[in-house]
């Protein structure tokens, strides 16, 4: 690890304040600690360390990133903090998810602070809308540093065998990725709303190897030179029974990577831990052994031919290790940032680069699937 920027006692004095304050608020009022949050990333006392050590470069995407760990969607629907993110830590981010239209859906979160979980109440992925968002793209020109943009789709539909609705979801894609391809070095198709109808093609393996086959056409159309990967998340519900069909799609279809999971929406987790009467979606540590094992299953049935990019209760050094054993090359994070701060991927980096030297390992592509569950 290298220090680049020695912090002075003030940035000292004025981070010890920020925890503080934030550590308070985030007990009482959880949407505000996660506002006060986005002021934290951005102030000097948080920009101190940069991961370069070489034990943490991995190869993915075509790209090398500085290290395995990512911001996952949902927390940055703005592009605002690109660079932020970067020089707290992270080796790369996701911004989204993205609708064409604007999607104003209020979202509430909670945060189980016994449980280092969280529950987001929402019916759909809240944010501006891309054709609203164009112009900050294009003014901004390519993102800066190795990122990624999810997109989904909000249409409606009462009838889910209705062949026009697909069509629609597909028009909606198009258009969305006509807006982002030329700026961003992957983009998701992101299918892990519990709730959301096109998330409905996880059981629908024709459908979506045709939606698949049309998003490469015009990822290529669109941004021919630079032309960025192609990226699918999937719901932590997936049953056992999708996963040989899914991995086939995914092969089929030259899909570069698949981000496993998003959060849970199954009613037995929260009574698991005395939370059914809550509204919402689990993320968090409750969700890490479950996504974990959904991993490993899609590793094993893909033989190390697909890449995983690991999303679900990654909270420190030991959890991203576990991830990268169970077939994971990119680790990503949410939860852990809103719950301890923005040192956290400078924490989980230094204690991810100890567990790989430790175990032998030159590398992170090196780990990667070296354990069975
Ligand atoms: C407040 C909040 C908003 C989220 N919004 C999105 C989103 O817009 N798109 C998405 O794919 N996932 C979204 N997620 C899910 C996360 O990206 C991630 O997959 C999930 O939280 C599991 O990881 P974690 O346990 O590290 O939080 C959101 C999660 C949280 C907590």
């Amino acid at each position: 690890m290298s220090d680049l920027h020695k912090p002075s006692f003030i940035e000292k004095l004025s981070k010890k304040i920020f925890l503080f304050i934030w550590f308070f608020i985030k007990r009482t009022n959880p949407n505000a600690a996660r506002r006060l949050l986005y002021w934290g990333i951005t102030d000097q006392a948080f920009l101190t360390t940069v991961p370069r050590d070489s034990v943490l470069e991995t190869h993915a995407l075509g790209k090398t990133f500085q290290n395995p760990i990512g911001i996952s969607a949902g927390f940055d629907t703005t592009f605002k903090y690109n660079d932020e993110l970067v020089r707290i830590g992270f080796g790369f981010a996701e911004f989204g998810t993205f609708t064409y239209h604007k999607d104003r859906e209020l979202e509430q979160t909670l945060f189980l602070s016994n449980q280092k979980a969280i529950l987001v109440d929402t019916a759909s992925w809240p944010n501006p809308g891309l054709q609203y968002l164009q112009k900050q793209l294009i003014d901004r020109r390519r993102l800066p540093h190795i990122a990624g943009i999810s997109i989904s789709s909000s249409i409606e539909t009462e009838d889910k065998d209705n062949k026009e609705f697909y069509a629609m979801i597909e028009q909606d894609i198009i258009k969305s990725i006509q807006i982002v391809a030329p700026y961003c070095d992957f983009i998701t198709l992101n299918l892990s709303h519990p709730n959301m109808p096109i998330s409905n093609l996880i059981h629908m393996p024709f459908q979506l190897a045709n939606l698949l086959h049309t998003m490469k056409d015009h990822i290529e159309r669109h941004a021919p030179i630079l032309t960025p990967k192609l990226v699918v998340k999937i719901p932590l519900e997936t049953t056992d029974s999708n996963i040989p069909l899914l991995t086939d799609v995914f092969l089929q279809e030259g899909v570069d990577a698949v981000i496993i999971s998003g959060f849970s929406g199954s009613k037995s987790q929260k009574q698991r831990l005395g939370n059914s009467h809550l509204k919402g979606f689990l993320t968090g540590k409750p969700i890490m052994e479950p996504s974990t094992l959904l991993l490993n299953k899609f590793y094993q049935a893909s033989k190390g031919k697909i890449t995983f990019i690991a999303s679900g209760g990654v909270f420190n050094g030991e959890d991203a290790y576990r991830k990268i054993c169970a077939g994971a090359t990119l680790v990503q994070i949410h939860t852990a940032l809103l719950y301890k701060g923005p040192d956290v991927a400078n924490e989980i980096n230094q204690k991810l680069a100890l567990l790989l030297r430790q175990k032998g390992f030159k590398s992170v592509n090196e780990a990667v699937g070296s354990q069975y569950f």
